[in-house]
C-alpha cells in the first residue's frame, strides 16, 4: 500500500499513513469509528473453535485502539465442492458465539466459493477521538506489558505436523480464542500511551513497529516473556514456522540480542501469533496498577516483560 497514492481528510485520525491497528474515522467530537478486517485459513481442526479464533483477532485491532466493537460481517471462502456444508455452519456458529461475547452484533456477512477455506469478519467499533490508542505516544520510562503468553504460531505448526500433544492444543485454542476486552477495558483512566496487539509479525515485529511510530529504543527481558511451555519444548524440536523466520530476518537489523538469551527464547519472541495479547505502554506507577486491575479480571498471563528505554528510530534490545 505504501506506493499507492491516499488521501488525507481532517476526520481521518487514523489511516494508511499511520499503518495502525485499525482505521478510525471521527464522526463528531465525542465518536469516532474504527474499522478493521481480517481473514484466514484453519489453523486448527475444529471449525467451531476456528471461527471462535477469527472472530477474537478480528475483534482484537478495535481494542488495540482502545475501542469498543459494535458490528462485525462474516467474510468467508468455502471449498463448496469438497467440505460438507455443516463445517462452515460452526465456524460461522463459533464466530457469532464470539462476537456477541464481545457485546457486538454480527449483522452480514458474505461467502465466496474458493478451493481454500478461509474465514475471518470484517469489525466496526467506536471510541472517543481523545482515547484512541495508537502505536505512537510511548515515551521513555514507560513500563511495557504483554497480555497473553507467546508460542501459538509454534504449537499450530505442530499440530499441522500432527505433533502437538493434547494440551498443548487446548492451551493454545484456549489463548487464541480470548478475547481482549479484558485487557483493554482495565486500560480505561490510566496514563497508556501506546497499545498494540500481537500477531503475524509477532512481539519483535510489532514491538518494532510500536518503537517506530513512537521514535523510541525498547528493552525486552526474554526470560520475563510469558511462553506457552509446549512452544518451548516445540521450538526446540525445529518446529518453527517459515513465518516467524521471516520475522526475524524483517527484524534483525534493528535489533541488539545479548548473547547469553537462548534460541528457542528468541523463536518464541519472534513467533507468529494469532489473535496474540495486547502489548501496552504504560507510564508508571500505573503499570502497578494496570497489573493488579489484569489479574483481578483473569488476564492472569499478563507481565510486564520491559521498559521503553531511550528515543531513537525503533530499535529493540533483547536481555536476558
Ligand atoms: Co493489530
Ligand atoms: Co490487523
Amino acid at each position: 500500500m505504501k506506493s499507492l497514492p491516499f488521501h488525507s481528510h481532517p476526520d481521518l485520525l487514523v489511516g494508511l499513513e499511520q499503518a495502525d491497528d485499525a482505521g478510525v474515522y471521527r464522526l463528531s467530537p465525542e465518536l469516532a469509528l474504527i474499522q478493521t478486517v481480517d481473514f484466514f485459513t484453519p489453523i486448527v481442526n475444529d471449525p467451531y473453535q476456528f471461527g471462535q479464533i477469527a472472530a477474537a483477532n478480528a475483534l482484537s485491532d478495535v481494542y488495540a485502539m482502545g475501542g469498543r466493537p459494535l458490528t462485525a460481517l462474516n467474510i468467508a471462502c468455502f471449498p463448496l465442492k469438497t467440505t460438507p456444508p455443516e463445517v462452515l455452519k460452526d465456524i460461522l456458529r463459533g464466530g457469532m458465539d464470539k462476537v456477541h461475547e464481545a457485546g457486538a452484533l454480527l449483522v452480514g456477512g458474505h461467502s465466496v466459493e474458493d478451493p481454500e477455506l478461509k474465514y475471518g469478519l470484517a469489525v466496526t467499533g467506536v471510541v472517543h477521538p481523545d482515547k484512541i490508542l495508537t502505536k505512537a505516544g510511548a515515551m521513555v520510562g514507560d513500563v511495557l506489558i504483554l497480555t497473553k503468553p507467546l508460542g501459538t504460531g509454534i504449537i499450530a505448526t505442530a499440530l499441522k505436523g500432527r505433533l502437538a500433544s493434547k494440551e498443548a492444543e487446548a492451551a493454545a485454542i484456549e489463548v487464541m480464542s480470548r478475547l481482549n476486552k479484558d485487557a483493554a477495558e482495565a486500560l480505561e483512566g490510566l496514563e497508556v500511551h501506546a497499545v498494540t496487539d500481537i500477531t503475524g509479525f509477532g512481539l519483535l515485529g510489532h514491538g518494532m513497529e510500536l518503537a517506530a511510530a513512537s521514535k523510541v529504543e525498547l528493552t525486552i527481558y526474554a526470560s520475563r516473556v510469558p511462553m506457552l511451555s509446549w512452544a518451548r519444548e516445540y521450538a526446540a524440536m525445529g518446529l518453527v514456522p517459515a513465518g516467524s523466520h521471516a520475522n526475524r530476518r524483517f527484524c534483525e537489523q534493528h535489533l541488539t540480542v545479548d548473547p547469553r538469551v537462548a534460541q528457542v527464547n528468541l523463536d518464541l519472541l519472534s513467533d507468529a501469533q494469532t489473535s496474540g495479547g495486547l502489548f501496552i505502554a504504560v507510564a508508571p506507577p500505573h503499570d502497578a496498577i494496570l497489573l493488579t486491575r489484569l489479574k483481578d479480571r483473569g488476564v492472569a498471563d499478563a507481565a510486564p516483560i520491559g521498559e521503553v528505554t531511550d528515543t531513537g528510530q525503533g530499535r529493540i534490545c533483547v536481555l536476558l
